[in-house]
């Protein structure tokens, strides 16, 4: 019989699912009411909050493939494809709400070399924390789009600051984290994809220094290496770091 790549991996994990139930001597109810629980997420649409807060970091984690370059980040469940691309990096609207947040860097190779126009997919919640098409109150496709790298690799973006927020804590996935401990609070963060033809997609999230909830985001996705400081510049904020790609 040929072996395969998934028949490896479901093997190992049915065996470490074993240990769990010989440690915790599971009976046949709380069995069932673990795929009842599973079955009500996803009937409540969160399969992908679910997944995403729990595991979702962990396989970013163990991807063999990102070792070099800017870390990679979960993707979330906040992104939509085919934004519009920025006039002039103007991601927030005149009247957008917030302070007023300067985004800058250079995409740059993992050996230093400037990369033009790549392609930046930046979207964030809005200055209460809530992201278009997902909350209520927030204009359709607000705070979403993309720029480019200039000739120099460079890009600049006009925003405002995201707020923390919680990721949706009333349903299964919320009664979950609370069973384990945690809160539902996730640090201020962008979100980034940069694409360019000859470099591996990033995918990632930016944060700024001093959140009080990095090391206890609630997606456990926040790292000190992402977290950049915020200064100050005659319209707000500004923060500024360079985007590594690999080849
Ligand atoms: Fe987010």
């Amino acid at each position: 019989m040929i072996k395969s790549r998934v028949g490896d991996i479901t093997t190992d994990l049915i065996q470490a699912i074993g240990k769990v139930c010989e440690k915790h001597n599971i009976t046949h109810d709380e069995y069932r009411k673990a795929i009842d629980f599973f079955s009500e997420a996803i009937d409540a649409g969160e399969r992908s909050l679910l997944f995403d807060a729990f595991l979702e970091a962990n396989i970013v984690a163990s991807d063999p493939t990102k070792t070099t370059g800017t870390t990679a980040q979960v993707l979330g469940p906040f992104y939509l494809p085919n934004m519009p691309l920025l006039d002039n990096g103007q991601l927030a609207r005149p009247n957008e709400a917030g302070e007023r947040l300067t985004v800058s860097g250079s995409v740059l190779s993992t050996e230093g070399g400037i990369i033009q126009n790549a392609e930046l997919d930046f979207w964030q919640a809005d200055a209460e924390g809530r992201y278009s098409s997902f909350n209520e109150g927030v204009p359709q496709y607000n705070l979403r789009g993309k720029i480019k790298s200039k000739t120099d690799g460079s890009f600049l973006l006009q925003t405002v600051k995201p707020a923390q927020y919680t990721i949706p804590d009333q349903g299964p996935t919320g009664i979950l984290l609370k069973a384990i401990g945690r809160h539902s609070w996730r640090p201020a963060h962008l979100h980034v994809i940069v694409r360019h033809e000859d470099y591996q997609t990033l995918t990632t999230q930016i944060y700024f220094r001093g959140d009080e909830y990095l090391s206890t985001d609630a997606v456990r996705a926040a790292n000190d290496d992402l977290a950049f400081p915020l200064s100050k510049n005659e319209e707000g904020s500004c923060v500024a770091f360079n985007l590594i790609l690999r080849e």
